[in-house]
C-alpha cells in the first residue's frame, strides 16, 4: 500500500514538517495568521509523528502484546488511518467504530467488539460483516449471541480491582471468577465457541500489581475453560496505560510488571496469543488545543470588602473551548488541565490568581478553578497539552459552539519511517526484540486508503 497517496488524498488538513520544523512551529504558524483576522476561534495542532513513536515504544516495551487501538478515546480518521497503517488492530465499541475502521480497509480479524452489553441489532451487523471477536460478561449477553451470530469467537471479560484508577470500568463490567466458571458452563451448554479471557484495570491505572492480579485470574479462568473442555488461546489484557510524560506511573514501569506475569502465567510457548486495548496511551500526548481569550473581567478586592489593591485582583478568563467542548474531559475523564502561555511573561511581569472559563451560558463550565496568569488580553492564546484522549471523541456543540478544527502534521522523518514500517514490518532493531508472533508489532498492514480532497502542504 501506498501511505502518501492514502494520507495525500484523505480528508483532513494535513501538513508535513520539513527538517527543523516542529508541530510547535505550525501552532505558532496558526497563530500569527490569525493575528491577521478576526478569526480565532480554537484549533488543535495533533502530531502524527507521535503516535508512530507510541507505537515503536509499544513493540520496544510489550513485544508479545498487539495493540488493538480503542477506538473510543479519539475516533478521528487520522489516528484510525495511521494505526491502521502501522498494522495494529482495533477495539471497537459500537457498529459505527466497526464502519469507520473497515471504511479504511481493516480486516475484520483485526478487529474485536469489545463492548459486553451489545444491542442484538449491532450483534447482527458484526456477524454480517465477519467481526466475530466479541467480549460478554453475562449470560443474557450469551443468549443473545447463541441466537444472532453463530460464528461468535466469545471473550470472557473478567472484573478487576481497579479502585486505584482515575476512571473505573469494574462497577459496570466484568464477571467474578465464581461467575466466570458459570459462565462457561452456559456458554458449553448453548454450544457457544469461548476462546478467551479479556480484563480493563481501569482507565488512568496507578498500580501495576493490578495487571498482575488480572492475568492470575485470566489463568484461573483459561484453566476453568481447560476443564470444561474449551481451547482458549487468547488473552486480552485491555487498557490503562498512561499517554502523557505527567503521568505518575510511567508506561515502562507498567511493562516492567506485565511481561514477568505473561511469562509466569501464560509463558511464551504454551501458543497463547496476547492483545491489548490501549487508548490515552496511543493519542493522548499527539495532540495540544490552542484556546483564545474572548472575554474577560476583573474581580477587583474591594467587591469582596477587603482592600482594593490593584495587584491583589483576582481574574476570570473566558475561552473558546469548554467542558461542553473538549474539556469534557474534566466530568467524564476525571482530566485536571493547567494551561500554558503562547506569549512568555516578562520576567518580572505581575501574576494574578485567576480562574477560566468556558464560552457557554452554564456556570459549570469551567475549565481551571484557581490557577496563576499575567494580566492577558482579549486575543491572547492559551495552550493545553495532552489533549487527545477522550476530548474530540465526546464533544458536543451544546449553545452553538463548533468543535474546534484539528490541524495534523508529521514529520518527513516520521513519515519515511510510516512508509517503510507498511512496506516492510518494523526495522530490525526492533524486531530483535519482538516475539516470533508476527501481527505483535504490526507487520499486518493491508491498508487501502479512500481517495478524498485534502489541503496537504509543506512547510
Ligand atoms: C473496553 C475498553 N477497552 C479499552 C479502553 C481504553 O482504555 P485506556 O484509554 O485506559 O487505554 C476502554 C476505556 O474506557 C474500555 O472501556
Amino acid at each position: 500500500m501506498d501511505v502518501l497517496n492514502g494520507f495525500a488524498a484523505a480528508d483532513f488538513d494535513f501538513t508535513f514538517l520539513e527538517e527543523g520544523f516542529s508541530a510547535r512551529d505550525i501552532m505558532e504558524q496558526k497563530i500569527n495568521e490569525s493575528l491577521l483576522s478576526d478569526d480565532k476561534d480554537a484549533f488543535y495542532v495533533a502530531d502524527l509523528g507521535d503516535v508512530l513513536k507510541k507505537h515503536l515504544r509499544w513493540c520496544r516495551a510489550l513485544p508479545r502484546v498487539t495493540p488493538f487501538y480503542a477506538v473510543k478515546c479519539n475516533d478521528s480518521r487520522a489516528i484510525v488511518m495511521t494505526l491502521a497503517s502501522l498494522g495494529a488492530g482495533f477495539d471497537c465499541a459500537s457498529k459505527t467504530e466497526i464502519q469507520l475502521v473497515q471504511s479504511l480497509g481493516v480486516e475484520a480479524g483485526r478487529i474485536i467488539y469489545a463492548n459486553p452489553c451489545k444491542q442484538v441489532s449491532q450483534i447482527k451487523y458484526a456477524a454480517s460483516h465477519e467481526v466475530q471477536m466479541m467480549t460478554f460478561d453475562s449470560e443474557v449477553e450469551l443468549m443473545k449471541v447463541a441466537r444472532c451470530h453463530h460464528n461468535a469467537k466469545l471473550v470472557l471479560r473478567i472484573a478487576t480491582d481497579d479502585s486505584k484508577a482515575k476512571c473505573r470500568l469494574s462497577v459496570k463490567f466484568g464477571a467474578s471468577l465464581k461467575t466466570s466458571r458459570e459462565l462457561l458452563e452456559r456458554a458449553k451448554e448453548l454450544g457457544l465457541d469461548i476462546i478467551g479471557v479479556s480484563f480493563h484495570v481501569g482507565s488512568g491505572c496507578t498500580d501495576p500489581e493490578t495487571y498482575t492480579q488480572a492475568i492470575s485470574d485470566a489463568r484461573c479462568v483459561f484453566d476453568m475453560g481447560a476443564e470444561l473442555g474449551f481451547n482458549m488461546t487468547l488473552l486480552d489484557i485491555g487498557g490503562g496505560f498512561p499517554g502523557s510524560e505527567d503521568a505518575k506511573l510511567k508506561f515502562e514501569e507498567i511493562a516492567a510488571v506485565i511481561n514477568p506475569a505473561l511469562e509466569k502465567y501464560f509463558p511464551s510457548d504454551r501458543g497463547v496469543r496476547v492483545i491489548a486495548e490501549p487508548g490515552r496511551y496511543y493519542v493522548a500526548s499527539a495532540y495540544t488545543l490552542a484556546v483564545n481569550i474572548i472575554a474577560k473581567k476583573v474581580i477587583k478586592k474591594e467587591q469582596s470588602g477587603l482592600d482594593a489593591d490593584e495587584d491583589d485582583s483576582t481574574l476570570m478568563y473566558y475561552v473558546n473551548d469548554g467542558v461542553y467542548g473538549s474539556f469534557n474531559c474534566i466530568f467524564y475523564d476525571h482530566a485536571h488541565v493547567l494551561p500554558t502561555l503562547h506569549k512568555k511573561p516578562k520576567p518580572d511581569e505581575h501574576l494574578f490568581s485567576c480562574s477560566i472559563w468556558g464560552p457557554t451560558c452554564d456556570g459549570l463550565d469551567r475549565i481551571v478553578e484557581q490557577c496563576v496568569l499575567p494580566d492577558l488580553q482579549l486575543g491572547d492564546w492559551l495552550l493545553f497539552d495532552n489533549m487527545g484522549a477522550y476530548t474530540v471523541a465526546a464533544s458536543s456543540t451544546f449553545n452553538g459552539f463548533q468543535k474546534p478544527d484539528i490541524h495534523y502534521v508529521m514529520s518527513r522523518a516520521a513519515w519515511q519511517r510510516l512508509q517503510q514500517i507498511c512496506a516492510q514490518g518494523l526495522p530490525d532493531a526492533l524486531e530483535e526484540q519482538c516475539s516470533t508472533n508476527a501481527t505483535s508489532c504490526g507487520r499486518e498492514s493491508s491498508l487501502e486508503i479512500p481517495a478524498k480532497s485534502c489541503s496537504t502542504r509543506v512547510l
